[in-house]
């Protein structure tokens, strides 16, 4: 029988590994919660048309990569509903704000989230079809300021601190703005007459992106192209005032705080929605797939999906990036690999039910024990204890009755009695070796 493996592009992630996901979510949770967001959970398939309607029918995501299926019909009467894996997390956030009217509050909603998104791209390292996103929106209706580049600034400042405060050096800010849907239109037929005379010497992808989605263009990673792609014109040129102020009070702003960045025209992002800032913060450690991060503005997403006027500004994360960066560090400066407190020995099989409640006392008292069995022999359980715990803890008959029990530490070769009502706070002592 053929072994069933997990499916292209999706992974275990196994302990120790884990760890480091926990504490690249608590560090997020814990500086989201600083600048007042809350957690938004949203469901994981929704209906196709968010994504088709939301993200934009021509875009690589909603065109070649979304898992979408139909979904039985519950009566003939019914028509089947087509649903899909959720590619991102914006469209859904923005769904849930219009479904729950969070607009009503009047206030600015500053939600976060943390969880799995699915794109059918070709797997490499840093793109997988399964992959987590740690995302952050901020939305309300213009009364609200959420227009304000103030939000935009203060997004990316939290981005530079969250990034410090996960340890993650290098990194680069790279910054632009799309300008209104209008600008963007402007820009493309801009784009598209200077394409002209300048596609039949690029590579086909541009060939045929300079006639369908001209903007697209700026992606090409094609060295041969690139010294064509530099003579083209820039977006910046093509925003109206207000985008061009709005742009200028966002750097001002950035500026003032020292969040470095570097102004990148051909930044425009794969998604439709996006109006004004776009960002991507880029690390150099991670090869083909580069980008941490990516977001920006998004002031006409809630009308195109049928809500009330609701600017709004957001990113995400990529998880599976963070992890990957800071495991690269680590292997430079690894740290000790995390141990049990203790290896409870019973003596004897009978000695199991009493070895398990001292494991259940000290760990109720906020210890790490590895629990071990009476069948082993004692070389066997020292042996074990010796790979995966600081200290043992011998269980035997005499030590049960008269509840004074041997500790052996590892480190040191000593040897000692302690006493059981002593024995959670020595074992939890670092120094007493
Ligand atoms: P995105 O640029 O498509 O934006 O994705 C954001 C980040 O998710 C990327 O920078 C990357 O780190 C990670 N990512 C994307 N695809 C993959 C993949 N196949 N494997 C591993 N990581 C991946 C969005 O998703 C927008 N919703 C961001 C946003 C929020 N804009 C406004 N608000």
């Amino acid at each position: 029988m053929t072994t069933l493996k997990a499916v292209r592009g999706t992974r275990d992630l196994l302990p120790p590994e884990t760890a480091l996901w926990n504490h690249i979510e608590k560090t997020a949770r814990q500086v989201f919660t600083r600048y007042n967001f809350g957690e938004i959970r949203t469901p994981i398939f929704e209906d196709t048309a968010l994504f088709s309607r939301g993200v934009g029918e021509e875009t690589d995501i909603v065109s070649k990569e979304m898992y979408t299926w139909e979904d039985r019909a519950r009566a003939q009467s019914e028509k089947p509903q087509s649903l899909t894996l959720r590619p991102e997390n914006t469209a859904g956030v923005v769904r849930a704000y219009i479904e729950h009217k969070l607009g009503e509050t009047g206030q600015l909603q500053k939600l976060y989230y943390v969880g799995p998104q699915f794109r059918r791209e070709r797997p490499q390292k840093g793109r997988y079809r399964q992959f987590s996103q740690i995302g952050a929106e901020v939305i309300g209706p213009p009364s609200a300021g959420s227009e304000s580049p103030l939000r935009d600034a203060e997004i990316l400042e939290m981005l530079a601190t969250l990034l410090d405060e996960l340890g993650i050096t290098g990194w680069t800010l790279h910054l632009n703005s799309v300008g209104s849907s209008a600008d963007r239109a402007r820009y493309n037929e801009v784009l598209r007459a200077a394409l002209i005379p300048l596609a039949p010497q690029m590579c086909v992808d541009c060939q045929r992106r300079a006639v369908t989605n001209p903007l697209r263009v700026l992606d090409c990673k094609v060295p041969e192209d690139q010294p064509i792609i530099e003579t083209l014109p820039k977006i910046v040129d093509s925003l109206d005032e207000a985008s061009k102020t709005h742009f200028a009070a966002v750097l001002a702003a950035l500026d003032a705080a020292s969040v470095p960045y570097t102004r990148n025209h051909r930044l425009v992002r794969g998604l439709d929605y996006y109006t004004r800032t776009t960002f991507e913060f880029t690390h150099g450690g991670l090869g083909a797939q580069n980008a941490l991060l990516g977001g920006g503005r998004y002031d006409g997403l809630s009308e195109a999906i049928g809500g009330p006027k609701a600017p709004g500004i957001g990113f995400a994360m990529g998880e599976d990036r963070l992890v990957l960066t800071l495991q690269a560090q680590l292997d430079q400066n690894p740290a000790p690999p995390q141990i049990a407190d203790a290896f409870i020995a019973p003596l004897g099989e009978s000695l199991n039910p009493a070895a398990l409640a001292l494991a259940r006392e000290l760990r109720r008292q906020g210890l790490r024990i590895e629990l071990g069995d009476g069948s082993f022999r004692l070389k066997k359980s020292f042996e074990t204890a010796d790979k995966l715990a600081r200290r043992i803890v011998i269980l035997g008959e005499d030590e049960l009755e008269s509840g004074i029990l041997t500790v052996k530490t590892f480190a040191s070769g000593m040897q000692t009695k302690v006493a059981r009502a002593e024995l959670a706070a020595y074992l939890s002592a670092p120094s007493n070796d």
